[in-house]
């Protein structure tokens, strides 16, 4: 019998990558698809058709009953989120509402739905709980005994989440899992997010389509990793007979000019400085200024490794974006 699992935010850059791994593992997929007229419902109905779309949104307890009554998961992926994190400081109450209290909706829906013993649930917790403050304390980035100190609305909506999934698993026995992920890229990042707007905009100059690109801070930095590489971990949190919390990322941290660097260098430009001008619009009120990981119990315990460096990142995001900038008019 073909396992069976849930994924939230199915339309998101995790959640492509997750269901595309798990079909290759022989899973059935049910994915839940918010709003009555989303546009990416086609592009997952096209490029995944073996994603089995299940209406429901975080903000609604009962349809989150229905859409694990209807999938009958093991496994339940809670990747929705609003996960954009400047977005939050202008939408603080939507984000408190779907990144924190919608992470007790569906906790509560698998309670609801009598999944507690059989439902293995994950949550999608963040490097931003910790806010860059205290990054080096233990000497290697932060592991997961590092305090919490989050900078944004979306930071602290998430640490609710974090702490409700503790707290479910100590009271009522689920088996569920937080992942604390550090930030992690691909051609999936949607556009909003500096990686992606980086190398889509370093195709356009390369290709004539842009003259420049707008950022904000350009001073702070990320520990930042491949998503392919990170669902695999999720994946092998829930493959574990105890639930558990653990980091994931590549233990390096490089500064947005670094991503500019070598972004610009793919397209032949060595020197990015000319093309990017500062614009306070995308400055946050509050900046997480650094982020390093330390990874040491995934790789230890789940046997979890990145496997696509810092350079090997940036390329393949610059070179999809040639792609699909060639083949588009404007
Ligand atoms: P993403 O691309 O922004 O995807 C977010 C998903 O959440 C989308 O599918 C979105 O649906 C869905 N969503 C938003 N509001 C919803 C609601 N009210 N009800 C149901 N679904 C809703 O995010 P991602 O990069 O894949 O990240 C996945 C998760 O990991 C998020 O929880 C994020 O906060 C967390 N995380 C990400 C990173 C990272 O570096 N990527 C690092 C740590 C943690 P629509 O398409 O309809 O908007
Ligand atoms: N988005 C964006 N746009 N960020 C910019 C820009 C810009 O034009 N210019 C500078 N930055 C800076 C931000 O201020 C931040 O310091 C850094 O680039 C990274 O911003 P994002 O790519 O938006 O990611 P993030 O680190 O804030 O949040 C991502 O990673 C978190 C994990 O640490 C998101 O995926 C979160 O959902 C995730 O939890």
């Amino acid at each position: 019998m073909a396992k069976r699992a849930l994924i939230t935010g199915i339309t998101g850059q995790d959640g492509g990558h997750l269901a595309e791994l798990l079909h290759k593992k022989d899973y059935k997929v049910y994915g839940i698809i918010r709003g009555q007229h989303n546009p990416k419902r086609i592009v997952v109905e096209q490029e995944q058709p073996y994603v089995n779309l299940i209406e429901a949104d975080l903000t609604d307890g009962s349809s989150l009953v229905r859409a694990i009554e209807t999938a009958q998961p093991e496994e339940l992926y809670n990747l929705a989120a609003v996960s954009h994190v400047g977005y939050s400081f202008k939408n603080p109450q939507l984000t408190a509402e779907v990144t924190g209290k919608g992470v007790l909706n569906v906790l509560e829906a698998i309670r609801l739905s009598g999944g507690e013993k059989t439902i293995r649930f994950y949550q999608a917790s963040t490097s931003e709980m910790f806010g860059g403050l205290d990054y080096n304390r233990p000497g290697k980035g932060y592991d997961e005994d590092a305090l919490f100190h989050p900078r944004s609305p979306y930071g602290v909506a998430k640490l609710y989440g974090h702490w409700i999934t503790k707290n479910y698993r100590e009271s009522y026995g689920i088996h569920a899992s937080c992942g604390i992920l550090f930030n992690h890229e691909g051609p999936r990042r949607g556009l909003e997010f500096v990686t992606r707007k980086i190398s889509n905009s370093v195709a356009r100059i390369h290709l004539g389509k842009q003259d420049h690109i707008e950022l904000g801070n350009l001073d702070s930095k990320r520990d930042w990793g491949y998503a392919g590489d990170y669902v695999d971990g999720m994946w092998r949190m829930l493959q574990q007979d105890e639930p558990g919390d653990y980091i994931l990322a590549t233990g390096e941290t490089h500064s947005i000019g670094d991503f500019l660097e070598l972004a610009f260098k793919e397209v032949g430009i060595d020197d990015w400085k000319p093309y990017v001008k500062q614009n306070p619009a995308f400055m946050r009120p509050a900046e997480v200024d650094i982020l390093l990981g330390n990874p040491a119990k995934a790789e230890s315990v789940l046997g979890w490794k990145r496997q696509v460096d810092f350079p090997g990142l940036v390329k393949m995001m610059v070179q999809y974006d040639l792609g699909i900038e060639t083949k588009r008019s404007t």
